[in-house]
C-alpha cells in the first residue's frame, strides 16, 4: 500500500485544497488500518501529526488574513457577545483572559492581528490588568507558540546584573563569572522574549536592547563575538513611558522601537461591568483551590465589592476573594475585608480617611437598599439580643415567620447561638468567624 510521501511535499505552498487532498488519501488508507503493518501505522501517525501542524500554521495564516480585513462591519461596531464568539470561531487562544468590555476586546483584537507577526508589541496599563496574560496570548496565538517564552524582570534585576541576565557572559567576564552563561535573549531564540516593567530598565541597559532590536546580535558580557537571535519581543510598564522620556529617563527612539503595535490594558474600575463575572469566577477558584463551597456575599459586602475602585485591578480582586473564602467560609461580610479598605459603619461613610468614597452606592436606588439592609442587620441583632439569641422567641415576638427569620439570620451571616445568654455577641470584626 502506497503511504503519502511527506518528502515530496516538503516546501510547497500552503492551500487548502492540497490539505483536503491529503486528509482524503489518509482516510481512504485509514479504511484498510486493520490490515496494515505496525510500520505503515507508524507512518500514518507522523502524517497526522505535520497535516495537523500545517493546519495549524493555515490558521495562523487565515486568522491573520481575516483578521486584517476581511470583515464586512468594524468589530467594534458588533454587540461585544458577538465579538468574543467571533475570536474563538477564528479559534483564538484567549489563555484565561475574560471579559467582554469594549476596551478589552479592542486590545483582545489588536492582540489577535498582531501576534501572527514578528512586531514588537508594547502593552501598558496600570498594576494587575493582566499585562503579562496579554504577552501569553500574543505568544499563544502567534506561530512561535511551540517555541520559548522567556519572561524577564527589568525591575527584579541588579543594574549591575541586567547585561548579564539579558546577554549572558563569557567566563571570567566579572568576579564571580565562574562559567560561560547563556542570556534570556539567547534562550528566548525562535520564541518570545517577555521584557516585564521595561521602564526600569536602566539607560546603559536600554542602548545595549536598542542595539539588539537594530541588529538582531547580542554580544555576551566578555566577549566580542556576535551571536544571532530571532526574537519576538512584547515589553510591558505600569509607568507612563512618555513622561520617562521627558524627564530624561527612558530613550525616545527604544520607545518608538518598542511601541510598533501598543496595546493599553483598562483599568478595572472603567470595566466595572465585569465585576460579577470576576467575582464569581475567583469565587470558584478560590473554592476549588481551598477545597471547599464558593463563598457567598452578604449583600452589605456585595454591594461594597461591585463599587470598591480596585486599585490593584483584577489582581487585586482576585487576592480579596482568596481572603475572603479563606476567612469567612461560606457567607463573608464586610468584617472579612481587609481593615485598610473596609468601610466604615453607616454613617461614618464619609468620614475623613476617605475610605467611605470607595463604597459609595452608585445610584440612589443602591443607596437605599444598603440602608434598608443595615436597619435589617441591626433589627435583627437587637431582637436576638433581647430574646437571648432564641429564633422562636424573637419569630412570636416580631410576628414572623420562623424560617423567614432563619433564612434573615442566614443572609445576614447572623449566628443565633452567638446572642445566647451568658455569651456576649462577637465585635462586629470577630462576628463571622466566630460563626464559621
Ligand atoms: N481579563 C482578565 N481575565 C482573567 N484574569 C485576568 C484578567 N486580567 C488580569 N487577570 C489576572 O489578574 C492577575 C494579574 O495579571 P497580570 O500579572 O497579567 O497583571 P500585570 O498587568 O502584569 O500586573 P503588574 O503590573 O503588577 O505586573 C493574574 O492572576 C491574571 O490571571
Ligand atoms: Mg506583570
Amino acid at each position: 500500500m502506497k503511504i503519502l510521501d511527506q518528502e515530496a511535499d516538503t516546501g510547497s505552498a500552503l492551500s487548502t485544497a492540497r490539505l483536503l487532498e491529503k486528509i482524503e488519501i489518509m482516510r481512504s488508507m485509514l479504511r484498510w488500518a486493520a490490515r496494515l503493518e505496525r510500520r505503515d501505522i507508524e507512518k500514518l501517525l507522523a502524517q497526522a501529526g505535520s497535516l495537523r501542524d500545517e493546519v495549524m500554521q493555515l490558521s495562523h495564516k487565515e486568522r491573520f488574513l481575516r483578521a486584517a480585513g476581511g470583515e464586512s462591519l468594524p468589530a467594534q461596531q458588533l454587540p461585544a457577545g458577538e465579538r468574543r464568539r467571533q475570536l474563538l470561531a477564528r479559534s483564538f487562544v484567549f489563555e484565561g483572559v475574560f471579559g467582554d468590555n469594549p476596551k478589552l476586546l479592542d486590545a483582545l483584537e489588536v492582540a489577535e492581528k498582531a501576534a501572527p507577526t514578528d512586531l514588537p508589541v508594547l502593552i501598558d496599563g496600570e498594576s494587575g490588568t493582566g499585562k503579562e496574560l496579554m504577552a501569553k496570548v500574543i505568544h499563544a496565538n502567534g506561530a512561535r507558540s511551540d517555541k520559548p517564552y522567556i519572561s524577564v524582570n527589568c525591575g527584579a534585576i541588579p543594574d549591575t546584573l541586567i547585561e548579564s541576565e539579558l546577554f549572558g557572559h563569557r567566563r571570567g567576564a566579572f568576579t564571580g563569572a565562574a562559567t560561560d552563561r547563556k542570556g534570556k535573549f539567547e534562550s528566548a531564540h525562535r520564541g518570545t522574549i517577555f521584557l516585564d516593567e521595561i521602564g526600569e530598565l536602566p539607560l546603559p541597559g536600554q542602548v545595549k536592547l536598542l542595539r539588539v532590536l537594530q541588529s538582531h546580535e547580542i554580544q555576551r558580557v566578555g566577549s566580542d563575538e556576535p551571536i544571532a537571535v530571532d526574537c519576538r519581543i512584547v515589553a510591558a510598564t505600569n509607568k507612563n513611558l512618555r513622561k520617562l522620556i521627558a524627564e530624561g529617563s527612558f530613550r525616545e527612539d527604544l520607545f518608538y522601537r518598542l511601541s510598533v503595535i501598543h496595546l493599553t490594558l483598562p483599568p478595572l474600575r472603567e470595566r466595572k461591568d465585569e465585576i460579577p463575572l470576576l467575582l464569581a469566577y475567583y469565587a470558584d477558584e478560590a473554592a476549588e483551590a481551598l477545597k471547599r463551597p464558593p463563598v457567598k456575599f452578604t449583600p452589605r459586602l456585595r454591594s461594597f465589592l461591585l463599587n470598591y475602585a480596585y486599585p490593584g485591578n483584577v489582581r487585586e480582586l482576585r487576592n480579596l476573594l482568596y481572603r475572603l473564602s479563606c476567612l469567612a467560609g461560606e457567607l463573608a461580610d464586610v468584617a472579612h475585608l481587609p481593615e485598610d479598605i473596609r468601610p466604615r459603619p453607616l454613617g461614618l461613610a464619609d468620614g475623613a480617611d476617605g475610605r467611605g468614597a470607595a463604597s459609595l452606592p452608585s445610584s440612589l436606588g443602591e443607596a437605599k437598599r444598603a440602608a434598608s439592609d443595615e436597619a435589617e442587620r441591626a433589627f435583627l441583632e437587637r431582637g436576638l439580643k433581647e430574646v437571648g439569641g432564641s429564633v422562636s422567641e424573637l419569630a412570636r415576638r416580631c410576628d414572623m415567620n420562623r424560617s423567614h427569620l432563619q433564612m434573615l439570620l442566614k443572609k445576614h451571616g447572623i449566628h443565633s447561638k452567638d446572642f445566647r445568654v451568658g455569651k456576649p455577641p462577637p465585635a462586629d470584626g470577630a462576628r463571622q468567624q466566630a460563626a464559621h
